[in-house]
């Protein structure tokens, strides 16, 4: 599962990767995020949001295979999770094939960036 952060990869490294809730397969570069890498290959099946590690959106269980992660926002993925291959795709890079299925939270409300969220405060005072 995870691994600890390596020498940086080269770009034409790539790894298949499979997603099982939308049965989508394509080949990730290892130096983007595995979210980014789905984006690129217009595949789908991790949800898509802030692309930071900041509204959980894109939250999925590694079933199998290597990745390097930077810092897990503890709001979405708890030590526990990630011990159990629940991460943030947009927080994640393969070093191996892997195999994902989307692990969604239940939001209680729809994700909105931050400026927006502002706004919309500002507008209701
Ligand atoms: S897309 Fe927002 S946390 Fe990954």
């Amino acid at each position: 599962m995870k691994q600890p952060i390596n020498a940086t990869p080269y770009p034409q490294d790539t790894h298949r990767i499979h997603i099982l809730d939308s049965e989508a397969v394509f080949e990730a570069r290892a130096d983007l995020n595995l979210l980014v890498a789905m984006e690129k290959a217009r595949a789908q099946g991790i949800g898509i949001g802030c692309r930071g590690g900041g509204c959980g959106k894109c939250r999925i269980r590694v079933l199998k295979g290597e990745y390097d992660s930077k810092r897990m926002s503890r709001a979405w993925v708890s030590e526990a999770d990630e011990a159990e291959g629940i991460v943030l795709a947009c927080r994640i890079f393969p070093r191996s094939e892997l195999v994902v299925e989307s692990e969604m939270l239940p939001l209680a409300e729809p994700y909105q960036p931050r400026s927006s969220s502002k706004l919309q405060s500002a507008a209701i005072k």
